[in-house]
């Protein structure tokens, strides 16, 4: 009898003879030389809101922890800054790239041209376009979030809390990164199959809170039946929180908000019971990015995505989850 393991290897022989090899494109990344202490280039895209500054609080505490130099960019909210930061981090030969490409196209050209100077990059907590960069591939692997769950899981607990109807006003993210994009599928998905819960409006507030104000104030002007609000993000979140107190609704009670992240005043706001839901979104990559990196130093093969565990967020938990929120 010929049992698992031998089957396995049987196969793989098999297609070894046959010409194929196991994940042949990986032998083509760029290596990474092993090193005590690493020069790692980290390209933020912005640095607007507290996600954005826990994220790279977490790389700085990391890289002074263990002695590595951080090369560190801000894009400012501009992809073609970002590009241009991975250039020169290419020029200033870092040993390994950590890139948190803003939007899911532009990025390509850093991906491939780090590729092509030979420095390994890795992608952190967004993702570029997957038809046109592969992990394991065209960079070692994507290290983050499920985003698409993320929006599942807010549209479940909005779900079940309005019964499975609401008029729902959503604010994206920015448009064309992969969480606005992936949030926004995960959302719609779930709720096809719930009838009653509508979105009525749907508009980019680009995760920034001002923005998100400003577009909440005019859609819920323009849509004053709105029951519920589903927003990528917290910044946006409390910027919509904002204009609805100005307009004199009842966060909570007018509009059920489920929201995505986990900083500290959005979950003040689960504990006000302003806001139902946050789904988690931690942007405390530090640890996960630099193991990542040794590994990779080491010789090990990385998975081509590495999907973080996060939680979620009610007024039952929020407490207990405070100290570590950002
Ligand atoms: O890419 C993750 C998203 O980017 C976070 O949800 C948001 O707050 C940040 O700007």
């Amino acid at each position: 009898m010929i049992d698992r393991r031998t089957m396995l290897q049987v196969t793989l022989g098999g297609l070894a003879a046959a010409g194929f090899s196991i994940r042949p494109a990986y032998a083509d990344l760029p290596k990474l030389e092993k090193k005590d202490k690493y020069k790692v280039g980290f390209a933020q895209t912005e640095s607007n809101n507290p996600w954005r500054l826990a994220q790279t609080k977490s790389m700085k505490d990391e890289a002074e922890k263990r002695g590595w130099q951080l090369v560190y960019t801000d894009a400012a909210g501009s992809a073609a800054k970002q590009v241009a930061d991975v250039r020169s981090m290419i020029a200033q030969k870092v040993d390994v790239i950590l890139l948190a490409p803003r939007e899911e196209k532009p990025l390509i050209p850093a991906v491939m041209e780090a590729k092509k100077a030979g420095i390994p990059l890795l992608l952190i907590d967004r993702n570029v376009d997957q038809s046109l960069a592969k992990g394991g591939e065209d960079y070692v692997a994507f290290i983050g979030s499920d985003f698409v769950k993320e929006g599942m899981q807010a549209a479940e607990a909005l779900t079940a809390a309005v019964d499975g109807k609401a008029k729902i006003i959503e604010l994206q993210g920015t448009v064309g990164s992969s969480p606005a994009n992936d949030r926004m599928k995960g959302f719609a998905d779930y709720i096809k199959d719930h009838p009653g819960m509508e979105i009525i409006a749907s508009q980019s507030g680009d995760f920034a809170r001002d923005k998100g104000r400003q577009v909440f104030e005019t859609l819920y002007q323009a849509h004053p039946e709105a029951t519920a609000l589903y927003s990528h993000n917290d910044e946006m979140t409390m910027g919509a929180i904002a204009a609805m107190e100005a307009a004199g609704k009842v966060p909570g009670k007018d509009l059920i908000i489920a929201s995505i992240d986990g900083t500290k005043d959005a979950t003040q706001a689960l504990l006000d019971g302003k806001v139902l839901v946050v789904v988690e979104c931690n942007p405390k990559f530090g640890p996960a990015a630099f193991d990542a990196i040794e590994k990779y130093g080491n010789g090990e093969t990385l998975e081509p995505r590495l999907v973080n565990v996060d939680r979620v967020f009610t007024k039952e938990n929020a407490a207990e989850y405070m100290p570590e929120a950002y």
